[in-house]
């Protein structure tokens, strides 16, 4: 990994660090991430399934499509980037995770100051009466009924056309206005409104580095750019911020 001094020295006296993650950092636990080759978009058109009308035209479908990324998400583990992201948490006064993955896998690693802005896979909601459903039998392909309305049951997950949760958006964009350092890893930053979260930062004087193993379109926009893997990255960068503020 290279990276500036500026950044060791940013590392070293920041009290406020925001990350912004995407399905990158959820590569090597064995995700797929949505635009890289051979990734979910590729397969299958978003207004098939990840939206509203796709979900009322066929229930049974859109719903299976989710039981099965739900099986794939509870079988991977969270990876070293994940954990290192955690660690974090642990050493600046104040770190704001805020994730557009819906995988859980943040949870899992033990991070707690989360804030999920796409939702989450292993929550449902009954889309007539909003009562939540937390345990559901991940076996079962048909939609689920609400037990309270009869209503169908769909994941606690934002869909195209949809807006974000009003409170995370909120609580996203003022960490990303109040950092010291602002990290965006694994993202392609092409869907808004979380791709204005880095810029946001940058323009409030954070300073903003990307992790990715790709250039995205905000790269040039940012202060620094760390090319490689976030679950290589993330441990080495954690090592060395314990180095530097003795923790
Ligand atoms: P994308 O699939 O758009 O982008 C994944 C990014 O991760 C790319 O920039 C890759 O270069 C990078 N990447 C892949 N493997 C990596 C690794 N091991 N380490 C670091 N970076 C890696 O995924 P998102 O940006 O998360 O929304 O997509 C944003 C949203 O689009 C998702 O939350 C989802 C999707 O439609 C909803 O479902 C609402």
């Amino acid at each position: 990994m290279i990276y500036s001094d500026r950044l060791i020295e940013k590392l070293k006296n920041a009290e406020k660090v925001s990350v912004l993650t995407g399905a990158g950092v959820s590569a090597e636990s064995g995700v797929p991430t949505f635009r890289d080759p051979g990734g979910i978009w590729e397969k299958f058109r978003p207004e098939q399934l990840a939206n509203f009308e796709a979900f009322m035209k066929d229930p049974d479908f859109v719903w299976s499509w989710y039981q099965h990324r739900r099986e794939i998400m509870r079988e991977v583990k969270p990876n070293n980037g994940h954990f290192a992201l955690a660690e974090m948490e642990k050493i600046f006064p104040s770190f704001s995770l805020i994730t557009q993955n819906i995988d859980n896998l943040h949870y899992r690693a033990g991070s707690r100051n989360i804030t999920e802005l796409h939702g989450n896979i292993e929550r449902n909601y009954c889309i007539k009466c909003r009562t939540f459903f937390h345990e559901i039998d991940i076996q079962e392909k048909k939609v689920l009924k609400c037990t309270n309305c009869g209503g169908l049951i769909r994941p606690d997950v934002v869909w195209f056309g949809e807006m974000l949760p009003v409170k995370e958006l909120k609580y996203a964009e003022n960490a990303a206005a109040d950092s010291d350092v602002f990290f965006t890893i694994g993202t392609s930053a092409e869907v808004y409104p979380a791709a204005l979260l880095p810029i946001i930062a940058k323009r409030a004087g954070a300073y903003s580095v990307e992790i990715n193993i790709n250039p995205t379109v905000i790269s040039f926009d940012l202060d620094e750019t760390l090319t490689g893997k976030s679950a290589e990255i993330l441990p080495e960068l954690l090592n060395k911020i314990k180095e530097i503020r003795n923790n």
